[in-house]
C-alpha cells in the first residue's frame, strides 16, 4: 500500500485514537487528519494551521453507508455519492440530529460536509480507527496546499505527531465541493471532478451562490492558496525578470520555466499545478525575480478549479 507498512497504519491509528494529528495522503492533497468526533483533537487543527474557527472542515468517510451515520442525504446526494465516491467529490448535507460528530467541524452550520477519498492509506485509516476523520488540508491557512509529503513536513513538520508518506498525489487539486438542497444542486468549490461531468450526471446545471451574501463555503476567502512572489496571469510573453508557469505546446526552454503539461492536458496540468507554484516560488526568492508569470489556461474539465486556485493565488493577501 503505497510502500506504508500495515503498522505504521496501527501507529497512525492509535495516534486518532488518542486525539492527535495525523497528515495522510489523499487523492487529491495531504489531510491534516484528526478524530471527527473528538471536539479537542478538531481543536487542534484548527490550532495546527492557524485557521479561523469558522471555517468548517471536511469529514473524511470510508464509504456511502458511514456518510449515512451523519447526515440525511437528499436523492439528488445519494445519485452522486454513489457515481463519484470514491473520489475528489465532497457534498454538502444536512447534520443528522444527535450526528456523533463534533460541533466544531461544521463551525456552527447545520450541514456537514463528507468526502470518501480514493486512496488506500486515507481508506486504511478510516476503516482501522472506524472513525470518521476532519482532514483540512496539510497546509497553514492560506498558503500552498501539499501534494507530497515533504510539502508536509516543511509547513507543518513541528506540529503533526506522524506523517503518512504516500508519495505524490494523483489528482493534485482539491476535491470539488458541492451543496445539495431539496432539489437543487450549488457548486461551492471548483475541483477535482469537473463540472460537466456532475451536470450530466445529475441533468442539470450547477448552480452559483450569489456572492456577497453570507459565505456557504466560509473558506472561500479571496486570497488563498498564496506564494510568496506576485503571480500575473494570462501572460503569452514574460519578462526576462520574471519566472514563467506555461500550459500546453508554446514551450519556453529556459530554466526559469515549468510546464503544467505540454500537451494542454487540464488533468496532467492540476496534478502538476501545487508543486509547480512551490518550485517557481523558491526560484523567485533564489534568483530576486519579480514574480510568477502564468500562461492562459483554457477552462475545460479541471481548468476551472485550476484557475480558481490561480485567481486566488494572484489576489492580494489579506492577513
Ligand atoms: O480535497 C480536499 O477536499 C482536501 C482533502 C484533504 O480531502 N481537503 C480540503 O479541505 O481541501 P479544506 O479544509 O482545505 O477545504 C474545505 C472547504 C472549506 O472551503 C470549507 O469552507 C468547506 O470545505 N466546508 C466544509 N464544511 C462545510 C459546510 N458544512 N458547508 C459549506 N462549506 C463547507
Ligand atoms: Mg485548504
Amino acid at each position: 500500500m503505497s510502500n506504508i507498512a500495515k503498522n505504521e497504519i496501527e501507529r497512525a491509528a492509535d495516534l486518532i485514537r488518542n486525539g492527535r494529528l495525523v497528515s495522510m495522503p489523499t487523492e487529491t492533497v495531504y489531510g491534516l487528519a484528526a478524530d471527527a468526533t473528538n471536539d479537542k483533537a478538531v481543536a487542534r487543527i484548527f490550532e495546527a494551521k492557524c485557521r479561523p474557527q469558522f471555517n468548517p472542515l471536511i469529514v473524511h468517510v470510508a464509504n456511502v453507508s458511514m456518510a449515512q451515520r451523519y447526515v440525511d442525504a437528499p436523492a439528488m446526494a445519494q445519485k452522486l455519492a454513489n457515481t463519484f465516491w470514491p473520489g475528489p467529490l465532497t457534498i454538502v448535507m444536512p447534520r443528522k440530529r444527535n450526528a456523533n460528530i463534533s460541533l466544531l467541524v461544521s463551525a456552527g452550520l447545520d450541514t456537514i460536509a463528507l468526502r470518501a477519498p480514493d486512496h488506500p492509506v486515507a481508506q486504511a485509516l478510516i476503516n482501522t480507527t472506524e472513525l470518521p476523520l476532519a482532514a483540512p488540508s496539510a497546509n497553514k491557512s492560506g498558503t500552498i496546499s501539499p501534494t507530497t509529503a515533504e510539502h508536509v513536513r516543511t509547513s507543518l513538520g513541528d506540529r503533526i505527531d506522524l506523517i503518512l508518506d504516500g508519495g505524490p498525489c494523483r489528482v493534485g487539486i482539491e476535491s470539488t465541493i458541492v451543496k445539495v438542497s431539496a432539489d437543487e444542486v450549488f457548486l461551492l468549490r471548483p475541483g477535482g471532478i469537473a463540472r460537466d461531468e456532475i451536470e450530466r450526471l445529475i441533468d442539470r446545471p450547477l448552480q452559483t451562490l450569489e456572492s456577497g451574501s453570507k459565505p456557504d463555503a466560509p473558506g472561500m476567502l479571496d486570497s488563498h492558496y498564496a506564494p510568496r512572489s506576485p503571480l500575473r496571469l494570462n501572460v503569452i510573453a514574460p519578462d526576462e525578470k520574471e519566472a514563467f508557469l506555461g500550459f500546453g505546446p508554446a514551450h519556453r526552454d529556459t530554466d526559469q520555466a515549468l510546464n503544467l503539461s505540454e500537451v494542454g492536458d487540464s488533468v496532467e496540468a492540476a496534478a502538476n499545478l501545487f508543486a509547480y507554484l512551490r518550485q517557481l516560488d523558491a526560484l523567485c526568492l533564489e534568483r530576486e525575480l519579480t514574480g510568477i508569470a502564468v500562461a492562459p489556461i483554457r477552462g475545460e474539465g479541471l481548468g476551472e478549479a485550476i484557475n480558481d486556485r490561480l485567481k486566488r493565488a494572484a489576489a492580494p493577501l489579506i492577513r
